[in-house]
């Protein structure tokens, strides 16, 4: 097995502002470092919690790497946002400057990562999340930073999206990204004991000055605008007073998940696209919905019943990374359609399309076995004895991976994706919502 090679940093640290934020030179020095370096990932960490890598890239052509040259897309005076209509004014104009995106990967741990932001992009999303940062382990740790956060030009419009509970450590490691991205996001819906623990994500909900602080710290400092994904309370009072106040503290976005810090489980639980309608008819900025996206004919509906200006999915987008280019499993397809077979894209596709960009744009290989897990789930399905070859490989390869799928093929297995011949089919958004 070849070891490793290490991957060359895509981090760009700059500090665009023109007075420095931090008297600390801790800090300053931090801010000021113009790019980061890691060494080899130890060998005997997690085994497949390690990087992939491309020996050809020199440090210049690191392909994940950002540009230099890009200006922030929201140049303006600190303390912008606070004040007046022309609040909402900017906010719409910059998310109309992006082109009003409607389909959009929602930020996934582990799993919406670049080469998958790629794949997605290639299938019709038209922005799309990072995985959530945590700003703490940002800001202290190159090595995390160079890992867990990559982008290329291509990859716009982009979300960053961080958890933080500190306002200064959530602008430290936000300065760090704005000039990559469109948006800086806050987590404020992650409803997992370790957020519990770290006391981040929803378990804010229950401190609510804190979290106006870290809106309102962002707002008033950064140059892109502060976005904010939320969890809804069980109360639609409650939901609408907490999306208000974080409109109030300078949130230019706000992406509402349409359940509450309760109901974990997303196949259990429905969205309530009831409590999105009603924080959109509140609020005066964009609106994002988010739950129950599985397929174009529910990006329709729920467009539709909320009137938000666009919808995240995530869980079914890690399984048909094509949702948006109107393809579907055939979970989502009824028996009198079970003929709607497109033939020219299936999942193994997806796979091997999804591990082209992964050898361009490295990422650790616990994100790749992920992704390949989900999305040839149902082929595994019909030949165990394949998904159990994956799971004995401590350590994966792309020429494995490669191999696992045409391994598939010769088995004859078979599991199409599915179009709708109707406008839903071609994706086309714009027949399909009627505008
Ligand atoms: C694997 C996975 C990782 C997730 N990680 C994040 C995250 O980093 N930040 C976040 O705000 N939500 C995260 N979520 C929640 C999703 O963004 C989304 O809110 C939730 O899954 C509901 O959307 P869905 O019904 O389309 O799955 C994650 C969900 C999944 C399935």
């Amino acid at each position: 097995m070849n070891k490793p090679k290490p991957l060359i940093s895509a981090i760009l640290n700059l500090n665009l502002h023109p007075k420095p934020l931090f008297s600390n030179p801790i800090h300053l020095m931090a801010l000021t470092q113009t790019r980061t370096t890691h060494s080899d990932p130890p060998q005997n960490d997690a085994e497949d919690d390690v990087l992939c890598s491309n020996p050809e890239q020199t440090q210049e052509e690191q392909p994940s790497s950002p540009s230099l040259d890009e200006t922030p897309s929201f140049v303006g005076s600190p303390g912008k946002y606070l004040t007046g209509v022309s609040r909402f004014e900017r906010a719409w104009a910059h998310w109309t400057k992006l082109g009003r995106p409607k389909l959009i990967v929602a930020p996934m741990v582990d799993n919406s990562e670049l080469p998958f932001r790629m794949l997605c992009r290639k299938y019709g999303a038209e922005a799309a999340y990072t995985p959530m940062l945590h700003s703490r382990i940002f800001n202290e740790n190159p090595k995390y930073r160079s890992e867990e956060f990559t982008t290329c030009k291509e990859d716009r419009p982009l979300f960053v999206q961080f958890c933080a509970n500190d306002p200064d450590i959530l602008l430290e490691a936000a300065r760090r990204v704005e000039s990559h991205c469109d948006y800086v996001d806050i987590n404020f819906g992650c409803p997992q004991r370790i957020a519990r623990r770290g006391y981040y994500g929803a378990f804010l909900m229950d401190n609510l000055p804190l979290v106006k602080s870290l809106v309102e710290k962002l707002a008033l400092n950064l140059n892109v605008p502060v976005s904010c994904k939320i969890r809804v309370f069980p109360k639609l009072e409650d939901t609408l007073k907490y999306a208000k106040m974080l409109e109030d503290a300078g949130c230019s976005l706000l992406a509402v998940h349409g359940r509450t810090r309760d109901e974990k489980d997303g196949k259990k639980f429905r969205a309530d696209w009831n409590a999105i309608k009603a924080v959109k008819n509140e609020l005066r900025i964009p609106v994002l919905a988010n739950g129950n996206i599985r397929h174009m004919d529910d990006v329709r509906n729920c467009l539709e019943e909320t009137g938000a200006d666009g919808v995240l999915s995530a869980e079914t987008l890690l399984e048909n990374p094509a949702l948006f280019a109107g393809f579907r499993t055939s979970n989502w397809v009824a028996d009198n359609e079970k003929d709607s077979i497109d033939g020219k894209l299936d999942q193994a596709d997806l796979v091997v399309q999804y591990l082209k960009l992964c050898e361009k744009h490295p990422v650790p290989w616990r994100m790749i076995r992920s992704h390949v897990h989900k999305m040839l789930g149902d082929w595994f399905r019909v030949q165990p004895q394949v998904r159990e070859e994956l799971n004995a490989q401590s350590r994966l390869t792309f020429e494995f991976l490669y191999g696992l799928v045409d391994q598939l093929r010769e088995l004859g297995v078979q599991v199409p994706l599915h179009q709708k011949h109707d406008a839903s089919a071609t994706g086309n958004l714009a027949e399909v919502i009627g505008i």
